[in-house]
């Protein structure tokens, strides 16, 4: 296409939700693939309330230049939403002021890098407001829907591999059970992916529903079996059999399931502590562990540390990929979709099929397979 034909075309990106490693290498690709067609780029700050709040920066070449590897988001991020924004003391409906401010400024589309929540809240502006928008899948935790995978995920699944290679050391010279809790809200990809890359021996993830028996007399026979030392990687979405489930990251969730938590039913064998407020659950399974093995056992929160720090060329090259195909899809004027993968390619796909919709781990997915097939306990008796 000839950049006469998009002379004076302007575009948005933002990055909303948590941040993560390649927010900045997929807005470098985003922009400097139209800046090829001569469209003006801005970039919105802190995600949503940037467009609400008409604050900007113009992405010009100098601008994305030498970000490629830089962690996080140079243009800042929130949980903000449109249609439910802390405005003050109140919490309002903006989605009317986003959208006047994007016309507005006459943008042609509003390229928006995030994960469910914020294909959520791309789509509608679309539906709302009629906004051209694209979006990009980034979550580290992996769970947006249509496509094979999003980008953070292979960074915060390598800092969480070698977490785990580290506490093997530990686990090992001190004989102990060592649980690590990470992230993935209430998808188990990135506990799975680390947990069989680090070799975990236990593996807990929201999608298989623990039963802590069966994971006591697992490390019993591993034990007896002359393995000194266990290590567990457990999802934070993580739930036992017969609780309620829930993605517990977010305050909301935490204290819903210190309320769930009340509910269970007394383990046999074990002596329940008076209720912690907000107790991990990783603090919980080690604790019980710890009372039906009589092994000692110790947790670590890896936290935020997963999404820190520089991208991996994996995720830096996945980058580039999907911000330059949302670049041709600028050009080509085709709008409304999120760049996906499937195998090999990058391809468009209806936003409409990918709002508010999470993909969590089939339970017949090969890598649980994989897991089971060399031992390793999934938290069940399967
Ligand atoms: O969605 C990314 C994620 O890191 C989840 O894995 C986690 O549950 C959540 O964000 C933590 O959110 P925050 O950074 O707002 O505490």
């Amino acid at each position: 296409m000839k950049k006469r034909a998009h002379a004076h075309r302007c575009i948005g990106i933002l990055t909303a939700g948590g941040d993560c490693p390649g927010l900045n290498a997929a807005i470098r690709a985003v922009a400097k693939s139209v800046m090829h067609y001569d469209i003006q780029v801005v970039g919105f700050l802190d995600g949503f309330r940037g467009l609400v709040e008409n604050r900007f920066v113009a992405l010009d070449d100098r601008m994305v230049s030498g970000i490629l590897t830089v962690g996080g988001t140079i243009l800042g991020t929130s949980r903000d939403k449109p249609h439910k924004m802390p405005m003050g003391d109140t919490t309002m409906d903006m989605t009317e002021v986003a959208i006047a401010n994007a016309r507005r400024m006459h943008l042609d589309c509003l390229v928006c890098l995030g994960g469910n929540g914020t294909q959520k809240n791309a789509f509608r502006l679309v539906e709302r407001g009629g906004l051209n928008v694209i979006t990009l899948p980034k979550t580290i935790d992996n769970d947006v829907a249509m496509t094979d995978i999003c980008f953070g995920f292979d960074t915060a699944k390598n800092i969480a591999t070698e977490a785990i290679d580290r506490l093997h050391t530990t686990a090992t010279s001190h004989h102990r059970i060592i649980a690590l809790e990470l992230m993935g809200h209430s998808a188990g990809w990135l506990a799975l992916g680390a947990g069989i890359a680090g070799g975990a021996d236990v593996i807990l993830i929201p999608e298989i529903h623990y039963d802590i028996h069966a994971i006591a007399e697992f490390l019993n026979i591993r034990r007896q079996s002359g393995k000194r030392f266990s290590i567990i990687a457990v999802a934070e979405g993580a739930t036992a059999i017969g609780s309620v489930p829930g993605a517990p990251a977010q305050a909301d969730e935490k204290k819903k399931r210190a309320k769930s938590d009340k509910a269970e039913l007394p383990i046999p064998g074990v002596q329940k502590e008076p209720l912690m407020i907000q107790e991990p659950m990783v603090n919980r399974i080690v604790r019980e562990l710890q009372a039906l093995t009589g092994v000692e056992a110790r947790m670590t929160q890896l936290g935020h540390v997963q999404r820190g720090g520089t991208p991996t060329p994996t995720d830096r090259l996945l980058c580039t990929r999907l911000g330059a195909m949302a670049g041709e899809l600028i050009a080509a004027r085709h709008y409304n979709v999120m760049v996906g993968v499937r195998g090999d390619t990058c391809v468009p796909v209806p936003l409409r099929k990918v709002a508010g919709i999470v993909r969590t781990v089939p339970v017949d997915h090969p890598w649980i397979q994989a897991a089971r097939r060399v031992g390793t306990c999934m938290g069940d008796r399967a």
